[in-house]
């Protein structure tokens, strides 16, 4: 029996982040799957989690997917974070029987696709050092030059944008900076590999010193949750439900934010 065979017509998904990057992974399932129940989980208690040593972060996202599963009964769970999938999907496959799809660098894509072959990996200091992300340049990297940035910032600033806070632009482009190389090959891609940084996917275009193009992976991540699902049922008209580990209600300027990604924060913030 495959794991799509017991799931509900309407199945609930669940979505979890540090903070607020995955709502640009949300935004595009929400977009291709109008059938599920949807949930948002920030542990927002704890972001940012690209400070966080390897065995602090297995342990706090293993207790909180724990909990959230319990509570939700998700019949899948989206990890719409690089910084935890690269070090805890196995973990959390081994726990729970429920398929998990992760985020990690779109390594693959972006070399495929560049012409210059060097390109950059824009991500916390947690992703750019993980195994998991050499063994992806390894694997698919083949004759492109793969630059490794690791930015402490940039998550932070993404996460002050959309809570109405100043996220002041000479910050972000000191932040985006040394992703772009000039010295033999020039960088012609940059891969967006926090899910953080599309939600200022404007801006960074306005700051670059020179044009690439930008990989988010979201539009790959909600085919894969797809794929793994029973073809569409019903459309679900109930808002995207929100759940933020701190149990603290959102300010007026992050409700707006939230709105514009189909989340009503009065509805589930706990
Ligand atoms: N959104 C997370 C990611 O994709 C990271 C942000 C954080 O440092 O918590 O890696």
């Amino acid at each position: 029996m495959t794991a799509a065979a017991s799931i509900p017509l309407n199945p609930t998904v669940l979505v979890f982040d540090s903070g607020l990057g995955g709502l640009t992974v949300l935004r595009e399932i929400a977009a291709s799957r109008r059938d599920l129940n949807l949930v948002y989980a920030a542990d927002d208690a704890v972001f940012p989690y690209g400070r966080l040593e390897d065995e602090a972060l297995i342990a706090r996202v293993s207790a909180v997917m724990d909990e959230l599963i319990a509570r939700y009964r998700p019949s899948l769970a989206v990890i719409a974070c690089n910084t935890a999938s690269t070090l805890t999907l196995p973990v959390l496959r081994a726990k729970h029987s429920i398929p998990f799809v992760g985020t990690v660098p779109a390594i693959k894509p972006a070399c495929a696709q560049s012409k210059t072959k060097r390109i950059s990996v824009l991500a916390t200091p947690g992703t750019v050092k993980r195994d998991y992300t050499r063994a992806l340049i390894e694997e698919f990297a083949g004759d492109c030059q793969v630059d490794l940035v690791g930015s402490a910032h940039l998550a932070p600033l993404a996460e002050a944008y959309l809570r109405g806070e100043e996220a002041a632009d000479d910050r972000i482009a000191a932040e985006i900076a040394p992703a772009f190389r000039e010295d033999g090959r020039k960088t012609d891609t940059v891969v967006l590999a926090c899910t953080h940084y599309p939600l200022l996917l404007g801006r960074l275009k306005q700051l670059a010193p020179w044009p690439v193009e930008w990989i988010d992976p979201a539009p790959a991540i909600a085919r894969r949750v797809a794929s793994l699902l029973p073809t569409p049922g019903p459309m679900v008209t109930a808002p995207i439900r929100a759940h933020f580990t701190s149990g603290k209600a959102p300010g007026v300027a992050l409700a707006k934010s939230l709105q514009s990604f189909g989340i009503e924060p009065a509805g589930e913030a706990v």
